[in-house]
């Protein structure tokens, strides 16, 4: 597959995200061109993780409003998870605003756990504070 066009990526980012806010395409070009990080990438959607020594990370994860359900967030939290085994990580982990249902379910639904919590860690654009779930899972 080519590389994704980071403009695209933004726009579906903007599509998904409200709080936190969505990234720019340089934002996003730039962690993506981090040594660190890997960027997943389907045309419904993109996942860009890090890994940093043994601790693999989701920085986000977006899935065209339009091709929900349909599989593709699932698909690229196992890609995610391969990739960082692959990697040698010993955990991956990940924050999402404690009130993102749909997003807790898929992580769930994909071995990650709860395991801690970040009280008004997001600021809404409206300027309230919202609560990060920490979320996590071994990989052995
Ligand atoms: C969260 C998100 C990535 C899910 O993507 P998706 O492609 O629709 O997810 P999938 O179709 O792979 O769903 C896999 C499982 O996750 C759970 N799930 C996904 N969306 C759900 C919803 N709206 N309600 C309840 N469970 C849901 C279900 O268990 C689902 O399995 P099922 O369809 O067999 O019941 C997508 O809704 C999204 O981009 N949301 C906005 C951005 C975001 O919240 N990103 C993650 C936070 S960093």
């Amino acid at each position: 597959m080519n590389a994704p066009d980071p403009v695209a990526l933004a726009r579906l980012h903007a599509a998904c995200f409200t709080t936190p806010r969505p990234w720019s395409a340089e934002e996003i070009a730039q962690l993506a061109g981090d040594d660190a990080s890997f960027l997943l990438h389907r045309p419904e959607g993109f996942l860009l993780g890090r890994q940093i020594l043994d601790e693999a990370e989701i920085l986000t994860l977006a899935v065209d409003p339009a091709a929900r359900r349909q599989g593709t967030g699932r698909a690229l939290v196992a890609a995610f998870l391969s990739e960082a085994r692959r990697r040698g990580a010993a955990t991956a982990l990940l924050e999402v605003a404690a009130d993102n249902g749909p997003a807790i379910a898929l992580y769930e639904a994909s071995g990650f756990r709860r395991s801690g919590r970040r009280p008004g860690y997001y600021r809404t654009p409206e300027g309230l504070r919202k609560d990060a779930e920490i979320m996590s899972i071994a990989l052995g």
